[in-house]
């Protein structure tokens, strides 16, 4: 292990991206779709952790461990570790990854997305190597449209295909339940399957979202215009969506990205109970809460 390296194990939440609004307003000539996305990030995610060891080495635990591709060299971290040796000038670095997969794959919610942004900062950390800001937003936006908004998990509005980022304006406190139907879904399948690209525009933001209810009222004039052709597709995020509305904790839910997972805001107070209730009801989903940021 060169000296530079440190010999602490560093671990972080890699945390689940939920785009509370996103609007679809065009597309690009290469097929990407422009859009227009209000993003957080709730404190419920996957973790990584990263240790000296002798050569590079990933082991994925967690509940959605099977779900992902052990040895493929198409997992988003070790294409992260890769793509950051390679532009940091450095040897791929001898470090052990511990992915616990805990977010469902392919579900609307950036895992794979936020795993390989977390890995990118993580690798910073452990390396000592900094890459400027623009190197290392390249890089994440080379590895996924929501790489490099996943770089910094607060919330942001996301513009062009996802690279164009704002801090987003400061969100009451809030808790979130996320519920999935254990279908996963395809993104390009869900892009490809929209009516409309040119919708229109996020509504202005204020400075501020005060409380729960101004950012409902905004969020209720918004939409996420992938939720429809999503439902066409699968069935089962009607069948979550109607139990989130029937729910008279729940203040507001909608779908998000390119699903299957949707959300729920509600009080933080009741955020637990509505978790409980809802495995109650429905074993065979998955869910999760948190605060929403
Ligand atoms: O960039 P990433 O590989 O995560 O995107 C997966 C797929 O989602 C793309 O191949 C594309 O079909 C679709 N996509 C899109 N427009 C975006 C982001 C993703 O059409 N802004």
């Amino acid at each position: 292990m060169p000296d530079h390296q440190q010999t602490a194990v560093r671990a972080e939440l890699a945390r689940a991206k939920v785009n509370l609004a996103l609007h679809i307003t065009g597309q690009r000539n290469d097929g990407y779709h422009l859009l227009e996305s209000l993003v957080a990030f709730p404190q419920i995610g996957d973790r990584i952790a990263l240790e000296p060891s002798e050569k590079l080495e990933l082991d994925i635990d967690g509940p959605f461990a099977r779900e992902l591709d052990l040895a493929g060299d198409n997992n988003l971290v070790l294409r992260a570790v890769r793509g950051f040796a390679e532009r940091a000038k450095i040897d791929v670095p001898s470090v052990k990854i511990t992915l616990t997969k805990r977010l469902p794959v392919a579900s609307g919610i950036g895992g794979g997305s936020s795993d390989a942004a977390t890995t990118l900062r993580l690798l910073e950390d452990v390396t000592g190597v900094y890459l400027s800001d623009a190197d290392l937003h390249e890089l994440a936006a080379s590895l996924g449209a929501d790489v490099p908004v996943c770089l910094t998990p607060e919330p942001q509005v996301m513009r062009g295909i996802g690279e164009d980022l704002a801090a987003a304006p400061l969100l009451p406190a809030c808790g979130i339940v996320l519920v999935n139907p254990k279908v996963t879904l395809e993104t390009p399948d869900v892009f490809g399957a929209l009516d409309k690209k040119n919708n229109p525009q996020l509504a202005k933001m204020p400075d501020a979202f005060d409380d729960i209810a101004a950012l409902i009222a905004y969020l209720t004039n918004s939409r996420n215009d992938l939720q429809t052709p999503a439902m066409s597709a699968c069935g089962a995020i009607g069948e979550v969506l109607n139990f989130l509305q029937g729910d008279s904790r729940i203040l507001f839910s909608r779908m998000s990205g390119s699903g299957a997972t949707c959300f729920g805001l509600c009080a933080p107070t009741e955020m637990r109970a509505i978790e409980t209730d809802l495995r109650t009801a429905h074993p065979d989903w998955w869910i999760a809460s948190g605060p929403l940021s």
